[in-house]
């Protein structure tokens, strides 16, 4: 019979047990565990957001991964080829995948460039004083460029573009070697070594003055926001994009597991170590933000820029500069995003590069090489130009609100109602595995999953349409 796919005879693999939870845990703790979870949190009940957190990581975090980690080890293929064994018709969707992993991709190398170099100018402190004013003046040129053209002017070399071409060839390299050799490899020494960076920033961060009163603001709780919708919204649209899951990245990765592979305790691992370094990246981001209300004499309310570019970019500087040694706390903080930000990266581009090789027979090395050239050419003229930020925010809103909601909903309504094989799944989660799932899963994934999700995407593309 003439094969379908170009798909290499043996399948590569994780080394074992370890190195797969650690590349997952590589791929979901990120640049939203750090910049993201804290503020969101923060805006959307503090210590009582909590509780709509929980019940989103158990009723659809926790079981679309189970669902990405069985379609991926049964079907062995990245997310078109995994689909395709499925059902021929949901490659389209695998591929759909591939595309917001792409996407993604090319803003997420930007930031990790940025950090990069943030991570350099903390040795000198070179942000100065008007660190608001060097993100957006010196160091993007976004401000009175006058109409001039701000490629290749002094500070766009070094600033952005020699970082971004370094984690763009780092990114090529690491792929180019493969799952256990490239991909496993590095996030074997980064997890440990981000985990001791963060760790002794967030234990330095505690011991600033007004600490305490950033851990207040962000944990007294305002219960009422558990009556307000979107406050479920932001819980369960943080842990999407925190988990990494219906982006196909668990897929691919699951498919690189041995045959008899353990697959729901390693899930809860990586689930629960996941929302765990989100938590304590909260404790860390907001003691350093109490120091900062303190050290302005202002309330923690009234400080600006608590997420996002900002809160990494224009506010940590801030608070670097007031402290001291505030040089190594700089360090510890830029140095933890690169590399929490780019173990994700490699996830999202390993199922680019899969979804490549497995279609077209291209190898590993070619994969790795086209696709990183051609995302990191897009990455330099689309980010890195003055309309960089508002086209990450574009890409942004897209690719992870809308985009991801609807991947989630089409997996959860094509397996469970279209195909009716929640079942077949769950037996071969079950299968493999030591730790039994219930029908409480199958309940998750048939009923659960595609209302609250699809609620939420209409919620969505309504307020991202008006
Ligand atoms: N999970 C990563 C984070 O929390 C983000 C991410 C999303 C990474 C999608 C890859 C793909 O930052």
């Amino acid at each position: 019979a003439r094969r379908t796919t170009a798909e290499p005879a043996k399948r590569e693999e994780f080394s074992g047990q370890l190195g797969f939870i650690l590349s997952a845990v590589g791929s979901a703790v990120g640049l939203g565990n750090i910049w993201r979870f804290p503020g969101v949190a923060y805006e959307n009940g503090g210590g009582a957001f909590i509780v709509p957190y929980l019940v989103a990581l158990l009723t659809a975090g926790i079981p679309i991964l189970f669902l990405d980690y069985a379609v991926g080890h049964r079907f062995r293929g990245s997310a078109p080829l995994a689909l395709r064994r499925v059902k021929r018709w949901l490659e389209g969707l695998g591929w759909f995948q591939v595309a917001i992993c792409f996407a993604i991709a090319v803003y997420y190398a930007v930031i990790i460039a940025w950090a990069l170099s943030y991570f350099v100018y903390s040795f000198g402190l070179q942000w100065g004083d008007d660190t608001a004013g060097f993100f957006t003046g010196t160091y993007l040129q976004l401000a009175d460029v006058g109409g001039a053209d701000p490629w290749f002017t002094l500070d766009f070399v070094p600033a952005v573009l020699i970082p971004l071409v370094l984690v763009w060839a780092a990114t090529i390299v690491v792929l180019a070697a493969g799952v256990a050799k490239g991909l496993e490899k590095v996030n074997v020494i980064f997890m440990p070594l981000l985990l001791l960076a963060f760790g002794t920033l967030v234990v330095r961060a505690l011991f600033l003055p007004g600490a305490v009163d950033g851990l207040d603001a962000l944990f007294t709780p305002d219960w009422g926001a558990m009556l307000d919708p979107n406050v479920w919204i932001a819980a369960y649209s943080q842990i999407f994009f925190s988990l990494s899951i219906a982006f196909g990245i668990m897929i691919t990765y699951a498919s690189y597991r041995k045959r008899r592979a353990n697959l729901t305790s390693p899930g809860f691992v990586v689930a629960f170590a996941n929302s765990g370094f989100e938590v304590f990246a909260g404790l860390g981001v907001f003691a350093a933000l109490g120091f900062l209300a303190h050290e302005q004499g202002v309330a923690v309310g009234e400080l600006e820029g608590l997420t996002g570019p900002i809160l990494a970019f224009v506010t940590f500087p801030a608070i670097v500069s007031q402290m001291p040694i505030g040089w190594l706390f700089g360090a510890l903080f830029f140095g933890s995003l690169v590399m929490a930000g780019y173990t994700s990266l490699l996830s999202i581009l390993q199922v680019v590069s899969a979804s490549f090789q497995e279609k077209f027979g291209w190898t590993r090395r070619q994969a790795a090489l086209r696709i990183g050239v051609v995302a990191g050419i897009l990455s330099v003229t689309a980010f890195s130009t003055t309309t960089g930020l508002i086209a990450l925010d574009t890409v942004d809103q897209w690719a992870n609100n809308i985009g991801i909601v609807a991947s989630a909903v089409i997996t959860t309504v094509v397996i469970g109602w279209v195909l009716r094989r929640t079942e077949e799944m769950r037996f071969h989660l079950n299968g493999v595995s030591t730790i039994q799932v219930g029908r409480w899963w199958s309940f998750c994934i048939v009923v659960l999953g595609p209302v609250v999700l699809t609620a939420m995407l209409v919620s969505r593309i309504v307020t991202l349409i008006t």
